[in-house]
C-alpha cells in the first residue's frame, strides 16, 4: 500500500461530513511537532480537551519535553486552576514520542518546529503523506511565510498560521492567518477549534510578524537600545514597562522567556523580510547568546533564574 492510499483509505474511514470537510466535533486528537519552548505550552493547552501527540527528534528531547508539560500542568494544579482529577486527566491525555507515524490519527497538526523552512517543509510533507487527507495543519510560527509553508504542506487549502502567545496554556490570544491557498472552511474551522480550546482567535494576514510580532518587535528593539544607551538596567526597564506602561512583564523578562537566540532569529527574519529599521537591535543581544546566556532555557538571560 503506498502512502497515499494511507491518505485515501482515512477519507473512507473518517468522521466527516457529507463532503469530507473537518468539524470541530471531529476531533478527538492533537498532534504537535517539535517540543522546543512553544510545544510543551500548546501541549498543556490542548490538553486540557484532547488526546495530545507531541513529536520530538530524540528520546532525549522527548524526555525534557514531557517533563517541561508535566511542571506546566502541576503549576496549574498548584495554583487552583486545575483540580487534583483535572491535572490527571490532562497529564493522561499526552504523549511524546519520537516517532513521526503516531501523528497519523491526529485531526490537527500544529508545527512547533524551529524557523526554518527546510525543517518546516520535510516535516508537513511526511505528515502530508501519514495523515487522513482532511487532517488541518497549521504553523505556530509568525515569521515564516504561511503561503510558502501551505504549499510545501502538500494539502495547501487545509493549511492556516495559528501564532499561539507564549506561553500558549495561560496566554487566550490565538493569530489567525490564511495563506493565499487556505479554503474559507480550514478558516472557519480553525477558529471553532481554537474557541474549544477556549481561546480567542483574530484574525489577520499572512505577512512577516502577522500582528502581535509587528506590534512587539519594534517595543523590544527600543528596550535593548535603551539598555545600551545606559538609560536603565534589564531590571530598571522591566518595571518601568510594568508600572509605567501597565504591561504584566517587562521586555527582558519576555525575551529571557521566549530564548534569547529565538529572539535574535526572529529580529532577523522580520527586518530580511521587510529591511524595516524597527526590527534592528544592538549588539548586546547577539553577544548574550554567543555567551549561551539564552534565557530562562539556561538558567540565564538578562536576569537570573538559578
Ligand atoms: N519561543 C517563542 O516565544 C514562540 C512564540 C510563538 C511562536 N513560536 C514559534 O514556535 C516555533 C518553535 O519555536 P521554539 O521557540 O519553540 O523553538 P525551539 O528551538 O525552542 O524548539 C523547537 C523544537 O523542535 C524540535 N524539532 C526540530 N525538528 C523537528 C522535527 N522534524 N520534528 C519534531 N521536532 C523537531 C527541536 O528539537 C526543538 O526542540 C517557531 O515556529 C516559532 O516561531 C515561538
Amino acid at each position: 500500500m503506498t502512502m497515499q492510499s494511507n491518505a485515501t483509505d482515512h477519507r473512507e474511514s473518517q468522521n466527516m461530513d457529507e463532503e469530507g470537510k473537518m468539524k470541530v466535533e471531529d476531533v478527538k486528537s492533537v498532534g504537535i511537532v517539535g517540543c522546543g519552548t512553544m510545544g510543551p505550552t500548546i501541549a498543556v493547552a490542548t490538553a486540557m480537551k484532547y488526546d495530545t501527540v507531541v513529536r520530538e527528534i530524540s528520546d532525549e528531547l522527548a524526555e525534557k519535553g514531557k517533563n517541561k508539560i508535566a511542571k506546566f500542568i502541576s503549576k496549574l494544579a498548584d495554583k487552583g486552576k486545575l483540580s487534583e482529577e483535572e491535572h490527571d486527566a490532562c497529564v493522561g491525555r499526552v504523549k511524546v514520542v519520537v516517532e513521526l507515524e503516531k501523528l497519523k490519527d491526529c485531526q490537527v497538526i500544529i508545527d512547533a518546529t524551529p524557523d526554518k523552512l527546510e525543517i518546516k517543509s520535510e516535516v508537513l510533507s511526511a505528515l502530508h503523506e501519514i495523515c487522513p487527507w482532511n487532517t488541518v495543519f497549521t504553523t505556530t510560527s509568525s515569521l515564516l511565510s504561511i503561503t510558502a509553508l501551505a504549499a510545501a504542506s502538500g494539502r495547501p487549502d487545509k493549511f492556516i498560521g495559528t501564532h499561539f502567545s507564549i506561553p500558549a496554556h495561560l496566554m487566550k490570544l490565538v493569530e489567525v492567518a490564511k495563506a493565499i491557498q487556505t479554503s474559507e472552511e480550514t478558516k472557519t474551522f480553525m477558529f471553532d477549534f481554537l474557541k474549544s480550546l477556549d481561546k480567542t482567535p483574530i484574525e489577520t494576514k499572512d505577512n512577516p510578524g502577522l500582528l502581535v510580532n509587528w506590534l512587539l518587535f519594534p517595543y523590544l528593539s527600543a528596550a535593548l537600545k535603551a539598555y545600551s544607551l545606559g538609560l536603565g538596567t534589564p531590571e530598571a526597564i522591566d518595571t518601568a514597562a510594568k508600572l509605567g506602561l501597565g504591561f504584566p512583564i517587562g521586555p527582558f523578562q519576555l525575551m529571557d522567556f521566549s530564548g534569547l537566540d529565538s529572539c535574535v532569529e526572529a529580529f532577523n527574519a522580520l527586518y530580511e523580510q521587510t529591511r524595516d529599521p524597527a526590527y534592528t537591535y544592538p549588539p548586546i543581544l547577539q553577544k548574550m547568546v554567543e555567551a549561551g546566556y539564552l534565557g530562562t532555557k539556561t538558567g540565564k538571560g538578562f536576569h537570573d533564574y538559578k
